[in-house]
């Protein structure tokens, strides 16, 4: 073999190995690609499986809130000028549940000493005025919040109606009340006689004054008695 032909056959033989290095590093790189693909796939797998489990607690949670150790919570109230309406919502917003608003067939009147009279003269009688709202399902509930204002030192005759129509037996009950300054007037004992098979709990007394201005008293409240 002359020279020249051996210069030749060594050119063929880098040609080659360069081609040979150079297909071998590509195949190299793709081979790293598809690996790290993989990995981050395999990690919003991972990902996906975390936010399904996290929803899963979130919706534990929320579900917790709602019902809670005290069971299904409704709140039921009976409010002429407001003042009780806003411890109602600040109790519903606490502690979540439903929430009503009791009202009776025949409105009373805004007229504030006609309202007197007519307060009165159904204490007197020991009337019971018909409810215009009706719960159908109140035997889902555990926990009745009950409110309502004084009226004569002692709760409106409607709220008396709401205690003959609905038995909570097995039920808790938290009253509370908003007044001129009487406070709960003994009224949670009579809660208690119209419904002997309840646990009634410790009441709430707002002044109609500081209602919009009760949410910490709520919520203090609402500790005491384990909410
Ligand atoms: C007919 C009637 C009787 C009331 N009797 C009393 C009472 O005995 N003691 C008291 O402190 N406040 C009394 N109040 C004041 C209310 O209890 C108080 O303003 C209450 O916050 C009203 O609640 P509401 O806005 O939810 O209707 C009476 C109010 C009315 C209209």
């Amino acid at each position: 073999m002359n020279k020249k032909k051996v210069i030749a056959v060594v050119a063929f033989i880098l040609v080659i190995v360069v081609i040979g290095i150079i297909v071998g590093i590509n195949l190299a790189r793709n081979n790293n690609e598809n690996t790290s693909t993989v990995q981050n796939e395999a990690s919003s797998e991972n990902q996906a499986v975390g936010q399904v489990a996290n929803n899963e607690t979130n919706t534990q949670e929320n579900q917790n809130n709602q019902e809670g150790e005290s069971g299904k919570v409704l709140v039921v109230y009976f409010s002429h000028t407001g003042n009780t309406e806003n411890v109602a919502n600040f109790i519903h917003q606490a502690v979540g549940g439903d929430i009503v608003k009791l009202e009776t067939e025949e409105q009373y009147t805004d007229n504030y000493n006609d309202l007197l009279d007519i307060a009165q003269e159904e204490k007197n009688e020991n009337a019971r005025p018909a409810l215009s709202t009706k719960i159908d399902n109140i035997d889902e509930y555990d926990t009745i919040f009950l409110g309502y204002p004084i009226w004569w030192g002692d709760m409106p005759m409607a709220i008396y109606t709401f205690l003959d129509e609905y038995d909570l037996s097995g039920k808790t009950i938290a009253p509370f009340v908003t007044s001129g300054g009487s406070g709960l007037s003994g009224t949670p004992s009579n809660i208690q006689d119209g419904e002997p098979e309840a646990n009634v709990t410790e009441g709430l007394s707002v002044r109609d004054s500081n209602s919009e201005n009760s949410q910490s008293a709520v919520n203090s409240w609402l500790s005491e008695i384990g909410f």
